[in-house]
């Protein structure tokens, strides 16, 4: 739609406590004050104490009760901002059941269908041309990095485990990593923020996919005082396809810091590993936290939503809008 050309200021006043402006179509005046451009200004973030973590985690890693998180909606308070300050979070006490695990996750939110469905259990099986359902190690990634809005939250509940002894889950943290990679190297960093990728998957034969755009392995979104503040990992070396490189030194710079980072991701103090235990889900953000398996996923808009309605009152949602 086109926006008629009369609808302009005509005058722009600055007060004391603010700005106020007189419409050129019809006359009418309007009134900003200083404290709520200010916080427009901002860009808010609604706050979210962050903990960054290592291997260390396995003695203390979060968790919260079935129960609590079943009984109240004060409880999800609980469980989505332990998600959202670790990245991840365990839930003890629960039914070892598909549909118990599906009513909890939709404690959140509704879970999201992809292609390979809603909520699924899988085996091992080599008929599915993906790696998820294959029993080889998987190095640490994020998922569904082919789809231009990756998945937000992920949850693992083995259900059953009785041949072997494999099923320990691999996680690290992203945004640790970044940190570590930002403090050794800046240029790996600052080139994993800004050359783009597209991610792709092409294995079967129903389904191609293609991210819409290319994005950066590190997405960073600006905060008031101008900074980049590291907002999403995008990251799976199976699921990689072109670069979009202006220049061959470009290439080379994107590989060498992509060598950097996975050299990071793959110190043992930076891998938490742990036994998946039937009754004891596990949650994780995908935005930030790589996993070494596959799993079913919720939105983040739809996670992100949830966390706020129920941590901040609609006042303040409402203003930061
Ligand atoms: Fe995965």
């Amino acid at each position: 739609m086109k926006i008629p050309e009369n609808i302009t200021a005509r005058e722009i006043e600055q007060e004391k406590t603010g700005i106020s402006m007189t419409w050129a179509n019809d006359g009418h005046k309007s009134f900003y004050s200083w404290g709520w451009l200010q916080a427009r200004n901002d860009n808010p973030q609604f706050p979210s104490e962050l903990s960054l973590w290592d291997a260390s985690v396995a003695q203390n890693a979060p968790t919260i009760d079935y129960a609590v998180v079943m009984r109240s909606d004060n409880g999800v308070k609980q469980w989505t901002s332990l998600i959202r300050k670790w990245g991840f979070c365990y839930v003890d006490g629960c039914p070892v059941s598909g549909e118990a695990t599906q009513e909890l996750i939709e404690r959140i939110a509704f879970i999201r269908h992809t292609h390979y469905g809603g909520f699924w259990q899988f085996t091992a099986d080599l008929g599915l041309k993906d790696s998820a359902y294959t029993n080889l190690a998987l190095g640490a990634h994020t998922d569904t990095t082919y789809f231009s809005d990756p998945a937000g939250l992920q949850t693992f509940h083995l259900l059953s485990h009785t041949d072997g002894d494999g099923g320990s889950s691999l996680l690290v943290d992203g945004f640790k990593a970044a940190e570590t990679l930002h403090r050794e190297s800046p240029e790996a960093y600052e080139t994993l923020c800004r050359v783009k990728i597209r991610g792709h998957a092409s294995g079967n034969e129903k389904v191609k996919f293609m991210t819409d755009l290319a994005y950066p392995v590190l997405a960073t979104s600006e905060t008031r005082s101008g900074e980049a503040r590291l907002r999403q990992v995008r990251w799976n070396n199976d699921d990689r396809a072109a670069l979009v490189a202006r220049d061959p030194d470009e290439i080379a710079r994107f590989y060498k810091a992509a060598r950097k980072w996975v050299e990071i991701l793959r110190r043992p103090e930076m891998e938490y590993w742990e036994q998946l235990k039937p009754g004891r889900p596990l949650i994780f953000d995908n935005w930030r936290v790589l996993h070494g398996r596959s799993a079913f996923s919720a939105n983040m808009d739809d996670f992100i939503s949830r966390w706020k309605t129920l941590t901040f009152s609609q006042e303040e949602i409402t203003n930061s809008v």
